[in-house]
């Protein structure tokens, strides 16, 4: 159970982190020779979709590193220092999306709506700023998780 717990965990990881890779380090420089509309019109097909994907992967990495963390680790306690910072740093990711969520990407679809293309940009650029934020955070926590039976 513990192996496919966090079997679960490790390919939960890969889709947020290894999607927000995609997105920032190939997608952006790829569509920079597309208009601005066109541009931000598959931005309003894309999110949507990959946002559905870091919610189950959120609910994934929860679920299965509280169940590792309890189930096989007797609580923050038993884990070492990767894990109390794999969980804060975690934890701080989620938030960051969360708030995303709710904010900036409900309102830049709201914008793509009403074909308000200046409000769009605007929005777009803060749900960037967050996502590059947490891809960062999301490689130095993957490494902690990773690396850190050797270290923690
Ligand atoms: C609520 C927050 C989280 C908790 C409680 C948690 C808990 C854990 C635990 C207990 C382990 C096993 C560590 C070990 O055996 O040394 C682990 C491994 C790992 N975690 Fe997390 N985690 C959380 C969030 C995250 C996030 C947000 C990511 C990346 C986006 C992540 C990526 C990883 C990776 C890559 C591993 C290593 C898997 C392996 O190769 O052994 N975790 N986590």
């Amino acid at each position: 159970m513990l192996v496919l717990a966090i079997g679960a965990h490790t390919l939960a990881a890969i889709v947020w982190v290894g999607g927000m890779f995609f997105a920032h380090v190939i997608l952006r420089p790829a569509m920079g020779p597309m208009e601005p509309g066109e541009r931000m019109a598959l931005r309003g097909r894309l999110l949507p979709l990959f946002f559905k994907w870091v919610w189950i992967s959120i609910i994934a990495l929860f679920v299965t590193g509280y169940g590792v963390l309890y189930f096989g680790y007797d609580g923050l306690s038993g884990a070492g220092l990767h894990v109390r910072l794999m969980e804060g740093l975690g934890l701080v990711m989620m938030l960051l999306f969360g708030w995303m969520y709710f904010r900036p990407f409900k309102l830049f679809m709201q914008a793509l709506k009403q074909a308000d293309q200046k409000a769009a940009a605007g929005e777009f650029e803060r749900i960037r700023r967050v996502v590059m934020v947490n891809l960062v955070l999301g490689m130095v926590v993957s490494v902690l998780g990773a690396t850190g039976n050797f270290w923690g």
